[in-house]
């Protein structure tokens, strides 16, 4: 069991700890008053610890590298100095590897026929997100009011390997266009290094595409060969879930979109975890109330030379049941116990892969939308917490939920 371990900002998000030495106790009730009442004390479980504050950018993605260096990714736009950060005090991040890498030489950004494009530098970071360090290359920039999310340029979307001692580079993956499509979205990435899943021996990435234009699937990533290519694609299980309306702290969410279209959500792929031995791919979209797995085999056939395998993996999705909430994000232990963050129920719960039940691990009432957790080589899940409703991509660009509402 993992302690936990928080980081939040003032009005952005936390990074939290919880230790693996303590275990659930209490349930989520006490009582008060003269009639001793049932409360909801908004709390179970292990205490969580705060690490870390964000005042400067949203963060989405974090990884702690064994020498204590962590390391946390954000959501791109132009506001933003980087991509890629290290915490380096409680309050403060630095841009990493350098600001000069931060930096494409061409902007962030380029129009083509009157539409944003990505930067197609692959020399540079540009939008990342996760662990390892995934550069979706698709920032958020303004045109003509209106904050819009670039379109990728090939090049741009790129999955990249940083050496922590020295902090050189010293991988760049980058996708062709009919695996990673213009409006593709890379949002979360998992590994199996073990030397038997592919013919070549360096392992695989297993890349969730999210793409909110709805273009959804996996994508797969040779690490010898850098070859890629897609499984699952626009599969109903890795399609946004329409018209959802989630509740965070108690309020029911819509985005404050003035179109009414965009009033729900729309997140297709999103959060994904390996089991321990790497045989079984655990997913969800960003707010379905259920969980999916497949057989990793199925993604690791490639479709240029396995043209039936495309079928095949549409066939092998099994649908787990719910989980208790509309949630995406996950992060798993030594032990293979699969943790789900849970942003409705400000919580984390865990997926028994025996019972095939959720339990509940933490709830906190300082947990407002856990998004993406790393399990930490010193016994420590680290999880950030980054109040995503509160932004304001998710309030038509511009303010944060309404006062009449908090
Ligand atoms: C949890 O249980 C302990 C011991 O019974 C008690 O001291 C503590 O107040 C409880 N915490 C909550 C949040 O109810
Ligand atoms: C990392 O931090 C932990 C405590 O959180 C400490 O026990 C360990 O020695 C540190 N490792 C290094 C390499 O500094
Ligand atoms: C953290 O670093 C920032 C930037 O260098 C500095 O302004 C701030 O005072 C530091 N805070 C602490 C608590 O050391
Ligand atoms: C990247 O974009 C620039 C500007 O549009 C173009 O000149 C260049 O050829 C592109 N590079 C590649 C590798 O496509
Ligand atoms: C970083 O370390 C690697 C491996 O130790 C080495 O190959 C590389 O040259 C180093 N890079 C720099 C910039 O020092
Ligand atoms: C690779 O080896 C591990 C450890 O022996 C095993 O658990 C796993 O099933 C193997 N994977 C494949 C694809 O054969
Ligand atoms: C998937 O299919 C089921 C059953 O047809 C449907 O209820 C559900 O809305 C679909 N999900 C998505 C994301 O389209
Ligand atoms: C949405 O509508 C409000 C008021 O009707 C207006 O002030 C605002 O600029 C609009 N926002 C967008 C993104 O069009
Ligand atoms: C999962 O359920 C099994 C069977 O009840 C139990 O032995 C195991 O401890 C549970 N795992 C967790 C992580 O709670």
């Amino acid at each position: 069991m993992l302690q936990v371990r928080l980081l939040r900002c003032k009005i952005y998000a936390i990074l939290l700890g919880i230790s693996t030495a303590q275990y659930l106790t209490n349930g989520t009730f006490s009582i008060a008053g003269p009639s001793n009442v049932r409360y909801d004390t908004g709390m179970f479980g292990p205490d969580v610890e705060e690490y870390h504050y964000f005042y400067d950018q949203w963060p989405t993605g974090i990884a702690m590298t064994e020498h204590n260096k962590t390391i946390v990714c954000y959501t791109r736009g132009e506001e933003n100095a980087y991509t890629l950060g290290m915490v380096s005090n409680t309050t403060a991040e630095v841009a990493y590897p350098s600001l000069a890498y931060n930096t494409p030489a061409d902007g962030l950004y380029q129009m083509i026929d009157g539409l944003p494009y990505g930067s197609n530098s692959t020399d540079a970071l540009i939008k990342i997100d996760v662990i390892w360090v995934l550069d979706t290359g698709r920032p958020t920039i303004n045109v003509n009011g209106v904050a819009t999310l670039a379109y990728a340029s090939i090049g741009g979307p790129k999955l990249v390997g940083i050496l922590a001692h020295n902090a050189s580079v010293l991988y760049t993956y980058t996708f062709p266009a009919d695996v990673h499509y213009y409006d593709s979205y890379m949002r979360d990435v998992r590994f199996d290094l073990l030397a038997n899943v592919t013919a070549s021996g360096s392992g695989i990435a297993y890349i969730s595409d999210s793409s909110p234009e709805g273009r959804t699937g996996f994508i797969m990533l040779d690490l010898d060969t850098g070859e890629s290519w897609r499984q699952l694609s626009q599969h109903n299980s890795t399609q946004s879930t329409p018209e959802d309306v989630p509740s965070y702290n108690g309020l029911p969410f819509y985005t404050e979109s003035n179109s009414s279209a965009a009033r729900h959500l729309i997140g297709g792929l999103d959060g994904i975890e390996l089991s321990l031995y790497g045989d079984i791919m655990f997913y969800s979209t960003q707010t379905t109330d259920y969980l999916y797995s497949i057989e990793t085999s199925y993604l690791r056939n490639n479709p240029a030379s396995d043209s039936g395998s495309v079928a095949a993996a549409n066939t092998a999705v099994e649908n787990l049941g719910q989980k208790g909430g509309k949630a995406a994000g996950f992060v798993s232990d030594s032990l293979g116990m699969i943790y789900m963050l849970m942003p409705e129920t400000n919580a984390i719960y865990i997926y028994n892969t025996t019972t095939m039940l959720a339990e509940p691990y933490v709830r906190d009432p300082r947990m407002i939308y856990p998004d993406r957790a790393f399990s930490g080589y010193d016994g420590y899940i680290y999880f950030v917490v980054n109040q995503l409703p509160y932004q304001p991509a998710w309030n038509d660009g511009t303010g944060e939920i309404p006062p009449a509402l908090l």
